[in-house]
């Protein structure tokens, strides 16, 4: 009776010991040498290493890539298809809506090739190859052929990164670009070859209705249920080869792809995912966590909430402007929510206190080894942060308001040398910076652009600078609204957007046809951009001071941090180049006396149906094919349809859309969020807390097969039932 008890708590403790959240967006050049793989197999991976990464051959990792500019993609299909969430393929969903087609509101479903849409602009990018290059830039450190601050630098490393392109294989070969990049805060250096396919295509979207379901309320929280999935097709040239959009394109032949598993999964279970995460600061020290919340996610909050109001309204009064601004809503929106989340999760979970216990236990390690560099390094970082706070907060106001949301803007460097030309009667010259002029004019007034939104914007928006930008950041208008405008601010707004030569059509076209020097010299808009530029130019230089030093401490303690864990292996920051991270399915505790189940259904999101919220509006369709419960064969051996779920991958923003992958390799989501309770996590990783919310591939199979009839698409997919 003793003896099984005794094996009880044995066994119980050893699960329970496998069940933590797991931190580490690893490297996969790295697995071996982390001795990852063996963690991984005792949590239920049961692949070889090799098939997930191999230098030498296919592996999983073919199957993953960069989809446009900030997010990742699968490869699901023999034939290019790739995966994504909805919030990724928005951009390109919301360019090619308008009032008569609106994809937003609609959903978008190709039911045959000819009718994938040509996307220009939208890229996909595989990782070719991985080149581990410390030894090499170590050793032009020590020849004294680059200063270990510029050797972390971009300008260093791009032209280091040409230079070995030209020596590679690879050289000439299409679409390869090459990178290299700083790990560890440039403790480490690798090289990364990647392949960028440049003819993407827009294949299927759901209505924002469900790809979008819970909207803003949602958002960042669980419980969810948001199908948020796209999916697009890489064409290639006629070899396979990355092209531009040509008819003549053929759809990719691909070296790999994911195949899907039905079969669901239980709490628990091992779960991985592959992907690129954008940005992590797991090495601040506490002193640099305050910085980012007083002066960076503050003044972002600020800014964003009167943003975003003036947004709102307009959009909810045309369905024009509410097309027009849905992208730029939902960017804004997204990282005003996840600031407003982080600052009360650095509270909550007690961040502050954490980073305080490392560096008292630092200051220990730094002692015992009688390391002076480790000693010193948390204050002189310090020292310089305190001198800092300021103007990152003033650059945070800078760059919200007058870079993430005023959008009417002109070319003043223009502007001055075609006064030049203008004085000197030179024609071609003229002609020549009119035609740049007109590139500018049809670029501000885009298809998605209005202009008395804008104005509004600015209205609201240029007083809150004005209260928090300290006086040595404050643009000559403010000097000028008191002189000319007796401090009315609306009326030198209502002056910079009704009489600017870029303010219209008519103010454009009769200033080109007769460019002269008092035309361009009173032009308020040219005026207002050149006060704008004399701040910011002033602010960056100012951020100059110190940061060489600062990095190099950072690479100091990151160093010093790396070795007080050892053997516990660390993780880089994350830096947008491809990560893996391992863990299981698994449910949690939010707070006192709430469970979170690690799944839900779609139960849930006829639970959360709200007619007069535009958040929460469930299609016909979707009821119907619930209520008859035509789940083909998506459902669950319950006879439910589940549509999102719970994993404790360590992940960030860059990782959406990346697949989530069961212990064969199988696919079984689409990673799309994090949790409320740990948006602290780019900080600091919470063990309890910290989980990555993923749509279930049987919810998003189930949408594409019977609410978008594209049974096509799902006959491509290798489809483990
Ligand atoms: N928070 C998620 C991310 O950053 C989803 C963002 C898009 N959804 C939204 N409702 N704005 O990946």
């Amino acid at each position: 009776m003793k003896k099984i008890k005794l094996l009880l708590i044995l066994l119980s403790c050893n699960l329970f010991g496998q069940l933590h959240a797991d931190e580490g967006m690893w490297l996969l050049q790295l697995m071996q040498e982390q001795n990852l793989l063996d963690k991984m197999k005792t949590q239920g991976l049961m692949i070889d290493g090799k098939e997930l990464y191999s230098p030498n051959s296919v592996s999983l990792k073919d199957a993953v890539g960069i989809f446009g500019g900030g997010c990742t993609g699968e490869i699901v299909s023999t034939d290019g298809l790739i995966l994504t969430n909805h919030h990724c393929g928005y951009g390109a969903i919301q360019k090619h809506s308008s009032v008569e087609h609106d994809y937003l509101t609609d959903g978008f479903w190709a039911k045959n090739r000819s009718e994938e849409l040509p996307t220009p602009g939208l890229a996909f990018k595989f990782v070719e190859r991985i080149v581990d290059i410390t030894d090499s830039i170590n050793a032009l450190i020590k020849e004294g052929k680059v200063n270990e601050y510029d050797a972390m630098g971009r300008e260093f490393l791009n032209k280091f990164a040409q230079d070995q392109l030209k020596n590679s294989d690879l050289n000439g070969k299409p679409g390869i670009i090459a990178m290299a990049l700083p790990f560890y805060a440039g403790n480490k250096f690798y090289m990364m070859y990647l392949k960028n396919y440049t003819d993407v295509r827009m294949v299927a979207a759901p209505p924002s209705s469900i790809g979008k379901f819970g909207g803003e309320t949602d958002n960042w929280m669980w419980p969810r249920h948001t199908c948020d999935f796209s999916i697009f097709r890489i064409y290639a040239d006629k070899n396979g080869e990355p092209a531009e959009y040509s008819k003549d394109n053929v759809p990719l032949k691909v070296k790999k792809h994911f195949a899907i598993s039905l079969k669901g999964f239980e709490n628990g279970d091992y779960a991985m995912i592959m992907g690129f995460p954008g940005s992590t600061s797991r090495y601040l020290t506490k002193q640099e966590v305050e910085m980012r919340m007083n002066a960076s996610n503050k003044p972002r909050i600020d800014v964003r909430t009167a943003y975003l109001n003036v947004l709102k309204d307009v959009m909810s009064k045309s369905d024009k402007t509410r097309i027009q601004y849905a992208s730029k809503y939902a960017r804004s929106s997204n990282y005003w929510k996840n600031s407003i989340g982080m600052n009360k999760a650095i509270v909550d979970n007690k961040v502050l206190e954490t980073k305080n216990e490392q560096e008292i236990r630092f200051a220990q390690f730094a002692k015992e080894n009688n390391n002076k560099e480790y000693m010193d390094v948390v204050s002189q970082i310090d020292n310089i942060i305190k001198e800092k706070t300021d103007l990152i907060t003033n650059l945070t106001y800078f760059s919200e308001v007058f870079q993430n949301a005023i959008e009417f803007g002109s070319p003043y460097v223009v502007m001055d040398s075609l006064k030049v030309a203008v004085q000197q009667k030179d024609k071609t010259k003229i002609e020549k910076y009119i035609a740049q002029l007109k590139d500018v004019y049809n670029y501000i007034h885009n298809k998605d652009y209005d202009h008395e939104v804008d104005r509004k914007v600015m209205k609201r928006l240029i007083p809150i600078y004005g209260r928090n930008a300290s006086k040595e950041f404050l643009l000559p208008l403010f000097q000028e609204v008191e002189k000319k405008w007796k401090g009315n601010f609306d009326a030198y707004i209502d002056n910079l957007y009704d009489n600017s030569i870029f303010s219209n059509d008519k103010n454009f076209n009769k200033f080109i046809s007769k460019p002269t020097i008092k035309a361009i010299d009173n032009d308020p808009m040219t005026g207002f951009v050149r006060g704008k530029f004399s701040i910011y130019n002033k602010a960056i230089a100012l951020t100059a001071k110190d940061a060489d030093k600062l990095e190099l401490l950072h690479k100091t303690y990151v160093r010093g941090l790396c070795e007080m864990y050892q053997p516990t292996p660390k993780a880089p920051d994350a830096n947008f180049t491809i990560r893996m991270t391992y863990g299981n399915i698994k449910s949690y505790d939010p707070k006192d006396g709430v469970h979170y189940n690690y799944y839900t259904t779609l139960k849930g999101v006829m639970e959360k149906e709200d007619p007069t919220n535009p958040e929460f509006v469930v299609p016909t369709k979707l009821k119907e094919l619930y209520s008859n419960k035509d789940f083909g064969r998506y459902a669950m051996k319950s006879g439910e349809m589940p549509t999102c779920f719970l994993t404790t991958n360590d992940i960030t923003g860059g990782n959406s859309g990346s697949p989530v992958i069961n212990g064969k390799g199988e696919l079984i989501g689409i990673a799309f969020d994090g949790n409320w309770e740990s948006l602290s996590g780019d900080i600091n990783f919470d063990n309890d807390l910290q989980r990555c919310i993923a749509v279930d591939i049987r919810y998003v199979l189930f949408i594409l097969d019977k609410l978008g009839g594209c049974k096509n698409l799902v006959d491509e997919m290798t489809i483990v039932q």
